[in-house]
């Protein structure tokens, strides 16, 4: 999933990074929360799940933390920086706390399972410790933290999905939604510390999704995010939700979750988020290519182009492997963009493993790309096996050549697209301008055109005139008629 740290392409999850969000107002009540969300599209998500959870107890958002009552940060702990940045924001909040003994502060998500209790005693001020797993208890917990005590519950389980809440869409009027199908990871990356702080992997029931999407789709929404740190590894039958125990039961695997999504409409695009090279298979592929709205864009992380790096980082595939997935890519999904993953400076990297991946950026010519520094993670395999001994200027400067490459490579593959005309749909109003909106083609480039009258959930086919690596410049030649469902019968 998605990060912001060095992107080519800056996009508009990115934006959202530690961003307050608003949930519809809850008349005649008088809690207010403030909800901060860090790291990936997947705690986003979660933030849903629990103004849902706190809307049933009379909670309403606000965007002032000024005026809340309870304020919950929802952290990430992927890398050291990103929990400096919460180290920052408590600080804030002490302060404010300190004017104000009744207000109750909590840690969420990744750094608050993986500190745990310490949390508590480094952070003087926090009330609540609650890892992504026990977001039902929040209710209790606050209330613990009423009479006086501090709170934590850590516990991972191995079932929870969460998958009978219905988020609460924390963007009213949205059109675009995420929607996790699974939780936790087993994959166990040398440098990676999900799989400690988000538990085992399992998948959530299928009809949930599909259901989800559905009433997404009645309230206006036009594109869904399957999400999941691996969506080749879900696979779900009922054995698994521990009610019928029976082997021989239909299972349901990602390609045909995929295409029970791609059915609920044609008016509602699908996206998914993560894809993992040792398991994406060409079934998944051929949806995507069977499915006008399933859209031609997968994110898969590569983080090394070396194969020695690779069995380093424990990622399961070799260069030959991935490059083989990437064929497969460019032979079945005609338009396709791939975008991946790259970490810099990981354990032993040497100048010629370093050069490795260059050169396999130079035979793929990823569309966009997350480049990141390693940065040692407590309890991973990396920390517990190998030294982290590239030194700093050598990880900041093979990054550097990283990012100036892929830049290239951005700019390349837009100016490809100049000429040519591409279905988008539109999300809002430009960052730059009243005058225009913005919207993304199937590739998941961003396209800025003039106004008009046109309206944010339509879709448009637009004349790509300009670009820069980051954005598609162009001009509306077609507004598509809406699909004649507008609504659908759960
Ligand atoms: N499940 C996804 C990735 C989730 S983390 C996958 O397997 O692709 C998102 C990205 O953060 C990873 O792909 C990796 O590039 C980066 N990352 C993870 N741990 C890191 C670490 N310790 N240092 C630097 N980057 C890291
Ligand atoms: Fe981390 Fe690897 Fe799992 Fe991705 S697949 S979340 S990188 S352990
Ligand atoms: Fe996501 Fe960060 Fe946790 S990337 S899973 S919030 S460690």
């Amino acid at each position: 999933m998605q990060h912001n740290e060095h992107t080519a392409n800056k996009t508009i999850d990115e934006a959202r990074q530690g961003e307050a969000i608003m949930m519809p107002t809850n008349e005649g009540t008088s809690k207010k929360l403030y909800l901060e969300s860090y790291g990936c599209q997947m705690n986003f998500a979660d933030s849903e799940v629990v103004a849902s959870i706190l809307s049933g107890q009379g909670y309403e958002t606000t965007q002032d933390s000024k005026e809340a009552d309870v304020i919950l940060l929802n952290t990430c702990s992927i890398r050291e920086n990103a929990e400096q940045k919460v180290r920052v924001r408590l600080k804030d909040f002490k302060k404010q706390k300190n004017q104000n003994p009744e207000l109750v502060v909590g840690v969420l998500g990744c750094m608050a399972e993986r500190l745990k209790k310490n949390l508590l005693e480094e952070e003087k001020l926090v009330d609540i410790v609650a890892g992504p797993d026990s977001y039902r208890d929040l209710p209790n917990l606050i209330e613990e933290v009423g009479s006086g005590q501090k709170a934590v519950n850590v516990l991972l389980s191995r079932e929870e999905t969460y998958a009978d809440i219905t988020p609460v869409k924390l963007d009213k009027g949205g059109i675009t939604s995420y929607v996790s199908i699974t939780r936790g990871c087993d994959n166990m990356c040398s440098f990676c510390v999900v799989p400690f702080t988000r538990g085992r992997e399992r998948s959530r029931d299928p009809q949930t999704i599909v259901r989800e999407c559905k009433e997404l789709f009645n309230l206006g929404y036009r594109e869904v995010t399957l999400l999941g740190q691996n969506v080749d590894s879900y696979r779900f039958n009922l054995s698994a939700k521990g009610e019928i125990k029976d082997e021989n039961l239909p299972t349901t695997n990602f390609a045909q979750l995929l295409e029970m999504v791609a059915q609920v409409s044609p008016d509602m695009r699908v996206r998914f988020s993560t894809s993992h090279p040792k398991d994406m298979g060409d079934d998944v592929l051929e949806v995507i290519a069977k499915y006008e709205n399933v859209c031609s864009y997968i994110h898969l992380p590569v983080q090394s182009g070396n194969t020695a790096m690779l069995k380093r980082m424990n990622r399961g595939y070799s260069r030959e492997w991935y490059m083989d997935r990437i064929a497969a890519i460019k032979r079945i999904i005609p338009n396709y963009c791939i975008s991946t993953d790259i970490i810099s400076g990981f354990c032993d990297e040497t100048d010629e493993e370093h050069q490795d991946t260059i050169s396999l950026m130079k035979e793929v010519e990823f569309g966009f790309a997350y480049m990141y520094k390693y940065s040692e993670r407590p309890k991973t395999l990396a920390e517990r096996k190998f030294e982290d001994n590239v030194p700093d200027e050598v990880k900041s400067a093979r990054l550097e050549e990283i990012i100036a490459l892929q830049g290239q490579h951005s700019l390349k593959q837009h100016q490809e697209q100049v000429g040519k005309t591409v279905k988008v749909l539109i999300e809002g109003p430009s960052k730059r301008s009243d005058e225009q909106l913005f919207g993304r083609d199937d590739r998941n480039s961003v396209v800025i055109f003039d106004r008009g009258d046109l309206k944010k959930g339509q879709y448009v086919m637009v004349h790509i005139k300009d670009c820069t690596s980051a954005t598609l410049f162009g001009d509306v030649v077609e507004v598509l008629p809406p699909h004649p469902i507008q609504h659908i019968e759960l």
